[in-house]
C-alpha cells in the first residue's frame, strides 16, 4: 500500500470534526475549517487530511496545485488520496503568526504576495480565501501561499483587497502595534466576517 495512504489512515476524525488520534510519524501543525494538517516527521512534506464532510475538496485542491506547479510561490503536490493531499512542508510563519509573534511584515512582502496572486490569475485562476492564515513568510524570507481550493470559484473574493487596505491604512502607521494577541486578531476577523467593520464590509458593492 502507498505509504502516504498508510499515514492518512492513522488519522481518526469523528463526525463532529474532532481529531481523535493520529500516528507517531505525524506532527499536527495546523487546523483549518476543512482539514487537519500534519508534518510527516523527518521529511519536508505535509499531509492535509480533510474532515469527513469535506473530503471532496482534496481532488479539487490537488488539481489547482497542479495548475500552479511551475510557480514557486505555491507548494508542490506529491500525492492525492480520497481524503488527503501531500504537499511541501513550509518552514516559516503565516502572516497571522507574524502578527502574533511581532515579526514585521514589509511592503515588499505585500508586493510579492500580489505578484504571486497575479501569476495564479495568469493561469486562469481566481485567487480566493486569501487571508492571514493562508500566506507564509518562510524562514528564508520567501512568500508561500496555501489552501488554494477556492481558486476556481467565480465569485469575487475581497479579502486580500481588504487586508491590503488595512495594511496601508493601519499597520504601516507608527502608532499601530506590530504585535497583536491572537484573541484580538480573531475578534477582528469575526467582526469582518459579520460585516461589522463599516469600511470593510465583505458584501458591499465595490
Ligand atoms: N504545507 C504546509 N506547511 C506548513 N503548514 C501548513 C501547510 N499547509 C497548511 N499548514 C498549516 O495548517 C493550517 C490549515 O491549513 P489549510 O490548508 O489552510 O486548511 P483549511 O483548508 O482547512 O483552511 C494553515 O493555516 C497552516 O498554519
Ligand atoms: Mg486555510
Amino acid at each position: 500500500m502507498n505509504t502516504y495512504l498508510v499515514l492518512a489512515n492513522t488519522v481518526i476524525i469523528n463526525k463532529k470534526n474532532r481529531l481523535i488520534s493520529y500516528g507517531d510519524s505525524l506532527k499536527l501543525i495546523g487546523t483549518g475549517r476543512s482539514a487537519f494538517v500534519f508534518r510527516i516527521k523527518s521529511s519536508n512534506k505535509a499531509i492535509k487530511i480533510f474532515f469527513p464532510e469535506f473530503t471532496y475538496i482534496a481532488k479539487e485542491e490537488a488539481g489547482i496545485y497542479k495548475t500552479l506547479q511551475n510557480i514557486s510561490y505555491y507548494p508542490s503536490i506529491h500525492d492525492l488520496g480520497s481524503n488527503y493531499i501531500v504537499m511541501d512542508y513550509i518552514e516559516g510563519l503565516t502572516l497571522f503568526e507574524c502578527m502574533t509573534h511581532g515579526k514585521l511584515i514589509t511592503s515588499a512582502h505585500i508586493k510579492e504576495i500580489d505578484h504571486a496572486l497575479s501569476l495564479a490569475v495568469a493561469e486562469g485562476l481566481n485567487p480566493s480565501d486569501i487571508h492571514l492564515r493562508n500566506i507564509f513568510i518562510t524562514s528564508n524570507g520567501e512568500i508561500k501561499i496555501i489552501d488554494v481550493a477556492r481558486f476556481r470559484q467565480r465569485k469575487h473574493c475581497r479579502q486580500w483587497h481588504d487586508l491590503k487596505k488595512a495594511y496601508y491604512q493601519l499597520y504601516r502607521k507608527r502608532f499601530f502595534p506590530k504585535r497583536i494577541t491572537a484573541l484580538h486578531l480573531n475578534t477582528v476577523a469575526i467582526l469582518y466576517k459579520k460585516g461589522l467593520l463599516p469600511s470593510y464590509r465583505i458584501n458591499r458593492i465595490p
